[in-house]
C-alpha cells in the first residue's frame, strides 16, 4: 500500500519526484520521504504525515527515490519513514517480508543497530554487507535472502546516475519520460511524466543508468521489453468542497458512458462461453468491489439459473475453495493491485479456473494475469473510499450477465437495452443531493446508523454503511432488511438513524413495513426509493430515478455516497484521505 518512485532526471529531479509521491499518496499518508545522491553523497529528507511536509530547497542531484507510507511495521513516525539508509545505500520499500524478524536478528548479531521499526531497514542493511563494488549485484544478492512481498529502489552513493529495483508480489512499473527514467507502484501516479510505461514481473529486476531503463535477471542478463504508450487521461478535478471524492462522485455518468462504450465494441463470445459452460462461477473482490461482485453474482445466478459463490478475495484465497479445471473465476478491483484479490486470482488459475477480471486500469497485474479483462473506463479515481469504480463495476459486470444469459438463451434479458439509460439515471439522481445534504446535516452528530434492504439492495445498503464508516466514522452496519428484527432492533432508541433502500416493486412494501417497525421504537427512519407513493412511509424521503428493478443498484448508491461525502465534511475530516486506509491495498 505504500507508494515507491524512483527518478533519474539532470534538470528537476527533486521536484519530479515530489509531483509523482504527492499522486502517490493515496497508497497512505503516514509519512512521505527522499533521498538523492550528488556528489558522492546522499541527501535525504524524510517526515511523518503528508507529502506536503517535506518542505525546504530541493536537494540536488540526477537520480533519486521517494516513497509514501501505510505503515504496517513500527508506527508513523520520522525514525520508521522511509528511505531507509546503511553505509552507501538508501532504500524505499512496499511490501511485507515475512521472514524480517529472522534476517534482523542474525543482523543484529553480527552487529547491526537498527534505527526504525521497520521491516524495510533489514533490506538496505542486507545489501550494504552484500556490497563489494557491484550496486546491482549487492542489491540482487540481499534480495536472494527475502521471503514476502517487495517492490524496492535503491541508491548508491558510488553511481549517482544509478537506481536499483525489485519486485516481488508488490506492483512495479518502468516508465520512460523525455529525458527521464522512471519506476513507480501505480500508472495513474505517473501521467504527465511519462510517455510509455511497461511492468515489471516478479522476480524481475530494473537497472536505471541514466535515462537507459534495463530489465534483467538476478543473475544481470538483459530482458527484452516492449513498452506501452500511455493514454492521455485527463486530470481529476476537486468538486465545490475542495474534495475529489466529490468531483469523482460528479464523473460517475461520464464514466458510464466511457465504459459501456468500450463494453458494446468488446467481443464478449469467449468470457460468455467459459460461464455459460461454467461448472461453478465464484467471484472475489474486496471492500467496494465485493459489494459489486455481490451485486452481479445474485443478478446473474438469478437470470442464468446458475449457482454463483461470491467470497471475499482475503476469505477465498485461506478457505481451500472448490473451484477447480472447468470453473470460472471473476475478479473484481478498481486497482487491479490488490494483495488479496491478486492471490485469490491466482489460486484460481493454478487450479485450472478460468479467470475473468474486472479492473479500471488497463496494464494492471489482475488484469494481466487475467484470461479475459474487462475495463471500466471510470478514469483515475484518486479519493480512497471508491465511487465512480463501483458504478461502472456494475455497469461491466451486468453487460457480462446479459451476455451470458443471452448465451445461454440465445435472448438478451429484458433489462439489457435499459443500461444505456445509466449514466442519464445517476445523473438525474444528482437532483436529490440537496436533500441529502440536508440529511447528513440532521444526522451529523449520529453516533451509529444502520442501512437495510431486500435483494440487491442489500449490497447497495452495505456499500452505503461502508462509505460512512470510511469516511465519516461513523458506526455504520448494514443488513438485509428482514433481519433487522433479528438484531439490529435492538439497537433502536429513540432517533436511531434507520436508512432503507427499496427499489424493487416487489419489496418496497416489505422494506416499509421494517421502517414502521423500526419507527414504532423511536428511529428516525430514511427511505430511498423511486416508489413516490412511499414518501410518507419514512420520516425522510429520497426519491430516486427509476431503472429496471436489476440495474437499481447503478443509480440508488449515487445518493449514499453523496450522503457519506457530505456527512464526512460536515464532521470535520478531509474524504479523499480517511485516517487509517488506503486506496490501494497491496499488502495482506
Ligand atoms: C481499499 C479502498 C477501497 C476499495 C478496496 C478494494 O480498501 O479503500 O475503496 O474498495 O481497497 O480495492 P480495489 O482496487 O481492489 O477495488
Amino acid at each position: 500500500m505504500c507508494g515507491i518512485v524512483g527518478c533519474f532526471s539532470r534538470e528537476g529531479c527533486y521536484e519530479k519526484l515530489l509531483t509523482v509521491l504527492q499522486k502517490l499518496e493515496y497508497r497512505g499518508y503516514d509519512s512521505a520521504g527522499v533521498a538523492l545522491v550528488a556528489g558522492g553523497a546522499l541527501a535525504v529528507r524524510k517526515k511523518k504525515g503528508a507529502v506536503a511536509n517535506l518542505c525546504g530547497a530541493p536537494l540536488a542531484g540526477a537520480a533519486g527515490i521517494g516513497h509514501t507510507r501505510w505503515a504496517t511495521h513500527g508506527k508513523p513516525s520520522d525514525e520508521n519513514a522511509h528511505p531507509h539508509v546503511a553505509g552507501k545505500f538508501a532504500l524505499v520499500h512496499n511490501g511485507i517480508l515475512e521472514n524480517f524478524a529472522v534476517l534482523k536478528e542474525e543482523l543484529t548479531k553480527n552487529g547491526e543497530a537498527f534505527s526504525s521499526e521497520t521491516d524495510s531497514e533489514v533490506i538496505v542493511k542486507l545489501i550494504a554487507r552484500a556490497y563489494k563494488g557491484d550496486f546491482f549485484a549487492a542489491v540482487a544478492a540481499a534480495c536472494s535472502r527475502l521471503e514476502g512481498s517487495y517492490a524496492i529502489a535503491v541508491l548508491c552513493e558510488d553511481f549517482p546516475e544509478e537506481i536499483v529495483c525489485a519486485k516481488n508480489k508488490s506492483p512495479l512499473l518502468a516508465g520512460a519520460g523525455r529525458g527521464a527514467a522512471f519506476v513507480c507502484s501505480d500508472i495513474p501516479a505517473l501521467e504527465g511524466e511519462v510517455r510509455y510505461v511497461c511492468p515489471v514481473e516478479d522476480g524481475e529486476f530494473v537497472h536505471i543508468r541514466g535515462e537507459e531503463i534495463c530489465f534483467c535477471t538476478a543473475g544481470g542478463a538483459c530482458l527484452p521489453k516492449v513498452f506501452c504508450r500511455l493514454a492521455e487521461k485527463e486530470r481529476a478535478p476537486v468538486g465545490a468542497s475542495g474534495s475529489r471524492m466529490e468531483a469523482e462522485i460528479g464523473q460517475i455518468p461520464h464514466g458510464l458512458e466511457k465504459t459501456l462504450g468500450w463494453l458494446r465494441a468488446c467481443d464478449f463470445a469467449p468470457a460468455a462461453r467459459a460461464l455459460r459452460g461454467a461448472g461453478r462461477i465464484f467471484t472475489v473482490a474486496c471492500g467496494t468491489a465485493h459489494h459489486a461482485a455481490l451485486a452481479f453474482g445474485a443478478l446473474l445466478s438469478r437470470e442464468a439459473r446458475i449457482p454463483v459463490f461470491c467470497e471475499a478475495a482475503s476469505e477465498f484465497r485461506y478457505g481451500d475453495p472448490l473451484i477447480g479445471a472447468g470453473d470460472v473465476l471473476v475478479a473484481v478491483s478498481q486497482s487491479g493491485e490488490t494483495a488479496d484479490t491478486l492471490e485469490a486470482a491466482r489460486l484460481a488459475k493454478a487450479r485450472g479456473a478460468y479467470l475473468i477480471a474486472v479492473t479500471n486500469v488497463e496494464q494492471s497485474t489482475l488484469a494481466r494475469l487475467a484470461d479475459f479483462p474487462l475495463r471500466t473506463l471510470a478514469g483515475a479515481e484518486i479519493a480512497v473510499a471508491a465511487t465512480k469504480s463501483y458504478n461502472c463495476q456494475l455497469l461491466c459486470l451486468y453487460f457480462l450477465a446479459a451476455q451470458t444469459v443471452f448465451y445461454k438463451k440465445a435472448a438478451f434479458p429484458a433489462w439489457f437495452s435499459a443500461l444505456g439509460r445509466a449514466a442519464e439515471a445517476c445523473e438525474r439522481a444528482f437532483s436529490c443531493f440537496s436533500e441529502v445534504f440536508s440529511l447528513a446535516k440532521r444526522l451529523q452528530t449520529a453516533r451509529a446508523m444502520s442501512f437495510i434492504g431486500r435483494g440487491t439492495d442489500r449490497f447497495t445498503a452495505a456499500e452505503g454503511a461502508l462509505k460512512v464508516r470510511e469516511i465519516a466514522y461513523v458506526f455504520a452496519e448494514s443488513c438485509p432488511a428482514g433481519e433487522l428484527k433479528h438484531g439490529t432492533l435492538a439497537l433502536v432508541e429513540e432517533g436511531f438513524p434507520v436508512l432503507a433502500v427499496a427499489t424493487d416493486r416487489a419489496t418496497v412494501q416489505k422494506t416499509a413495513n421494517s421502517l414502521a417497525e423500526a419507527k414504532a421504537r423511536g428511529a428516525f427512519t430514511c427511505l430511498f426509493s423511486p416508489y413516490k407513493e412511499y414518501a410518507g412511509a419514512a420520516d425522510f424521503f429520497c426519491p430516486l430515478p427509476a431503472l429496471p428493478a436489476p440495474l437499481m443498484p447503478l443509480v440508488s448508491v449515487v445518493p449514499l455516497q453523496a450522503f457519506a461525502c457530505r456527512l464526512c465534511l460536515l464532521r470535520g475530516f478531509d474524504p479523499d484521505r480517511p485516517r487509517n486506509l488506503a486506496k490501494s491495498v497491496t499488502v495482506e
